[in-house]
């Protein structure tokens, strides 16, 4: 059984509350319909308001904005479109002021093709930083299962790239380039080639960087895609039969951990938040643990973001969603929950900038959308691991209804859908509109929904990508002035964070793993002051649902100190729990 610890072994990243900022749609100061760093500053008290601990900023270095700022061009300035440099010290400082920390997006499997070290490496085969980037020989398409035409290549080159990997943004994963006759490597868009961290400068110049910002004050780092950083010797082909899977080849590489493991020597500590984004399909919870457990034995990660409930509704294609079953979520929470029980920490999210709305996804947004988006914040901050906070979680924010692909501004949205309708797989976007509504990673990118001005008092200009039309009901200042509120119900879970031990430390144990509707687990530390328990009961469904407590609990006193339903219940017992209702029972 888990006690609460001793002061030398808590950390303020296992306390903590972060709040996601994509800057681009969060707030615009200037006009010019794109979110900007003086903007996230006129937004402090608000983050301390709700009492978030922890920002994680998406990036805002210098970028041409091929991938909203995942194609970096500069990893020590600031985007113009974002304000300064001294803007951005002017934000640390107005979070550091309000106990808030900071962190940074970390983007070094790539760069951007318009990084100075790429144009170097482009320019002949003999540059100096030629191998920053994987670049390679094309091959004879003879005896290759690869056909010359789905490749972009000048008249009269006839080739085909290195191998059969492809993008994770559909199409293949190299380019070839007309300067030197050779191919390179990009896992996402041919805009971000990708870094060959087996070149020991390019480790030392990330290293650096990292310091750099480490020396400005910085509290930690959300390290992008950090599992792909090994590329297997010889860059083998992958299995066709894979989707974009080809790419396993490249998910938690030969060489992975020794570059974690040099990267923790070098620059990390225990006290910064570090979580690394592992892509892939389920990953070994070995593995999992390698990445978080502290050095020499593991990588010393905090903690890493996976995939595996993001997968769950994820058809063939982009475009394709499967239904996904609530036993089925249960499951891959229970096995991280237990896996990292002893050894590591979780990262608790059900959305962020790249994923669909989570009151959309795994909620109601339609009839109980205010009971739904409680429920599902009820599950993250009471699970064992970090909460994260998407901007407009905190509202109930949903998904968009595109009409069109004009409406569409993402890269990961639009390749797919344009390679399909070239080749005649799909006639127009009429064919994928309600994938699109369903999944697209926009559906998180519209602007956050400040009031129910125009454009959402996002911006006085013309805003980059569409407003949800629903900021006249869903915006932050209804929500506050609401008791009942989603965004007050956020609050106090996030107070309950700070107020019981149970909840950041607590072990977790799940109740009814089969049952179709209900989640029902209990969260129990030993403290100085005997056992502490709580009892979460959580109806995922738009129907009544019966409880049956087990045997061991009912009928005991509890007293509910979190719902999203009024409710004078005094002890744990058969009950019929109403649509969406979710229940924290403290059994003291
Ligand atoms: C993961 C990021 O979250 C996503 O937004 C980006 O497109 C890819 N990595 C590539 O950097």
């Amino acid at each position: 059984m888990a006690s609460a610890p001793a002061d030398e072994n808590r950390r303020w990243w296992k306390e903590a509350v972060v709040y996601q900022i994509y800057p681009r749609s969060f707030n615009d100061s200037n006009g010019d319909g794109v979110g900007d760093i003086p903007g996230i500053i006129e937004k402090a008290d608000y983050l301390a308001d709700l009492g978030v601990d922890c920002v994680w900023l998406n990036p805002v270095y210098e970028s041409p904005n091929a991938d909203n700022g995942y194609d970096i061009s500069d990893y020590r300035a600031i985007m113009d479109e974002f304000g300064s440099m001294s803007d951005w010290k002017a934000l640390r400082d107005a979070l550091h002021e309000r106990d808030i920390r900071l962190i940074m997006d970390l983007v070094v499997n790539h760069s951007s093709d318009e990084h100075a070290w790429f144009v170097n490496s482009r320019s002949s085969k003999d540059a100096e930083k030629r191998d920053y980037y994987w670049w390679r020989e094309g091959r004879d398409p003879e005896g290759t299962d690869l056909d010359p035409d789905d490749y972009d290549t000048p008249d009269g080159v006839e080739e085909v790239p290195p191998n059969n990997w492809e993008s994770f943004f559909g199409g293949p994963a190299w380019a070839y380039d007309d300067q030197t006759g050779e191919w390179y490597l990009h896992l996402f868009d041919r805009k971000q080639p990708d870094l060959n961290w087996r070149n020991e400068d390019v480790r030392n110049d990330v290293f650096e960087m990292m310091e750099w910002w480490l020396d400005r004050g910085i509290d930690g780092f959300r390290m992008d895609v950090i599992n792909l950083i090994s590329k297997p010797d010889g860059l083998p082909d992958a299995d066709p039969a894979n989707d974009i899977a080809t790419i396993d080849r490249a998910v938690n590489g030969p060489r992975v951990h020794e570059y974690l493991g040099e990267m923790r020597d070098r620059v990390l500590d225990e006290d910064l938040l570090t979580v690394g984004e592992m892509v892939g399909d389920e990953m070994p919870l070995e593995t999992a643990r390698r990445y978080v457990t502290p050095g020499p034995e593991g990588d010393g990660l905090s903690m890493i973001f996976h995939f595996e409930h993001m997968l769950l509704d994820e058809g063939d294609e982009v475009w394709e969603t499967v239904e996904w079953e609530l036993p089925e979520l249960k499951a891959v929470f229970d096995r991280w929950q237990a896996g990292l029980a002893e050894e590591g920490w979780n990262s608790l999210y059900l959305n962020n900038h790249d994923q669909p709305r989570m009151v959309s996804r795994f909620g109601d947004d339609d009839q109980y959308h205010r009971e739904s988006a409680k429920l599902l914040a009820t599950l993250l901050h009471t699970l064992r691991g970090t909460p994260y906070i998407y901007q407009g979680e905190e509202l109930g924010m949903t998904n968009y209804p595109f009409e069109s692909l004009d409406e569409v501004r993402d890269v990961a949205t639009l390749n797919p859908i344009q390679n399909a309708i070239r080749e005649g797989e799909i006639d127009s976007f009429e064919d994928v509109k309600d994938a699109v509504r369903a999944k697209s990673r926009d559906n998180a990118r519209t602007p956050m929904q400040w009031n129910d001005a125009d454009h959402a008092g996002f911006t006085d200009g013309d805003p980059w990508i569409p407003v949800n039309p629903n900021k006249d009901h869903i915006n932050v200042e209804d929500v506050r002035d609401d008791p009942d509120s989603v965004w007050h119900y956020y609050r106090e879970l996030i107070d309950l964070r700070s107020e019981r031990d149970v909840v950041v430390y607590g072990d977790y144990e799940p109740l009814t793993p089969d049952h179709e509707s209900l989640w029902v687990y209990t969260r129990t530390l030993e403290t100085d002051d005997g056992r502490d328990t709580l009892l979460v009961v959580l109806n995922f469904a738009s129907d009544e649902t019966a409880f049956d407590p087990p045997a061991d609990l009912a009928g005991r006193a509890a007293d509910v100190l979190v719902s999203n339903y009024d409710t004078d219940v005094d002890a744990v017992e058969v009950d019929i729990l109403r649509p969406w209702e979710a229940r924290v029972y403290d059994l003291g």
